[in-house]
């Protein structure tokens, strides 16, 4: 199957990042390499492209749409937690740019196999981001405690209907295990309100996010992430972080808020005396939001939101 997949907020994400032609960038989520190829073709002949994802047929497919530009791109199978010891390895210090392309692509939900999407009947409950992790959407499923189950789907799905979701799942694991995305659906529907589905979206929808969002610790990795990327920047150096869901927006608004002014003393204090300084500046006061042209081309890009911080 082709790797399709439109790249969200494209130009705006690369002209945010300030490149200069022989500085050093980092795509933490390279998926099938849109925005890469946009950074390539604005690098001059010292400048370097490091691309990360921890997806090997997005791997496979960047390598063959950037091959191009092989001697200025290195490509790692990893996660972006890893970016301190990945560029460790490459011999490089500080970077002039990093960017994340948050969630899934668009070849992740397309194929049926990878077990992501709801609009499948028939595929296996897996949503593995890296293929290389012994655990699937199936152990969450058909292993969490109810309480467990309620608890990433109120926070991470922000489901109304999360503790009858539980309910219902743990009932009917009782009988068989919970294997296929239809058999999940079936569940998911029995405990929606009828009226309630008829007018909300795909009723399984907060839930597989949910589901997605615990199995490949998107929200941890992404905390844990951002303040040493921005530690890896050199001065004037950028990070670009497009986001798809309020879980991930308030995270990265919160880290670059917190490195732009981490002072902890009490607002009544005349000077700072805990001495933390600041890392940078956020350049975005709001979000970047896609333009309505680019929402009727792409439905991906409806949610999506772009902040940017830079370093002093
Ligand atoms: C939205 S796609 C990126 C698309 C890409 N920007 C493009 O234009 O083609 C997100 C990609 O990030 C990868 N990904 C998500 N979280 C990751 C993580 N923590 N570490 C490495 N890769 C990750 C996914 O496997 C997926 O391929």
């Amino acid at each position: 199957m082709m790797f399709e997949h439109k790249s969200v907020l494209l130009y705006e994400t690369i002209d945010s990042l300030n490149m200069k032609p022989d500085g050093i960038y980092v795509d933490g989520t390279l998926g099938g390499g849109g925005h890469a190829l946009e950074v390539c073709t604005r690098l001059g002949e010292h400048g370097r492209l490091i691309g990360i994802d921890q997806d090997s047929d997005a791997i496979a497919a960047a390598t063959q749409r950037l091959k191009e530009y092989k001697d200025k791109v290195t490509i790692v199978r990893s996660n972006y937690e890893n970016i301190h010891g990945v560029l460790n390895e490459l011999g490089i210090e500080k970077v002039d740019g990093i960017y994340l392309d948050l969630g899934v692509s668009s070849y992740q939900l397309d194929v049926p196999e990878r077990g992501f999407t709801y609009r499948e009947e028939d595929a296996p409950l897996d949503m593995r981001m890296d293929q290389r992790n012994p655990q699937t959407a199936a152990d969450i499923v058909n292993q969490y405690s109810e309480f467990d189950l309620y608890r990433i789907i109120r926070d991470y799905g922000e489901d109304k209907f999360a503790k009858n979701i539980a309910k219902h799942i743990v009932k009917a694991r009782e009988i068989k295990p919970i294997e296929t995305t239809g058999e999940l659906n079936e569940i998911i529907k029995g405990a929606i309100p009828a009226k309630i589905r008829a007018v909300g979206g795909h009723p399984s929808k907060r839930t597989y996010q949910a589901i997605r969002i615990e199995l490949n610790h998107e929200l941890d990795v992404l905390k844990n992430s951002l303040d040493t990327m921005i530690s890896l920047l050199n001065p004037g150096g950028r990070l670009s972080v497009i986001t798809f869901h309020s879980l991930e927006d308030r995270i990265v608004k919160t880290r670059f808020r917190d490195n732009e002014n981490p002072c902890i003393c009490p607002p009544g204090f005349p000077v700072c005396v805990c001495g933390r300084k600041s890392m940078g500046k956020v350049i975005t006061r709001k979000p970047v939001v896609p333009t309505e042209e680019e929402i009727s081309e792409n439905k991906r890009a409806k949610s999506s939101k772009l902040r940017v911080f830079e370093r002093i």
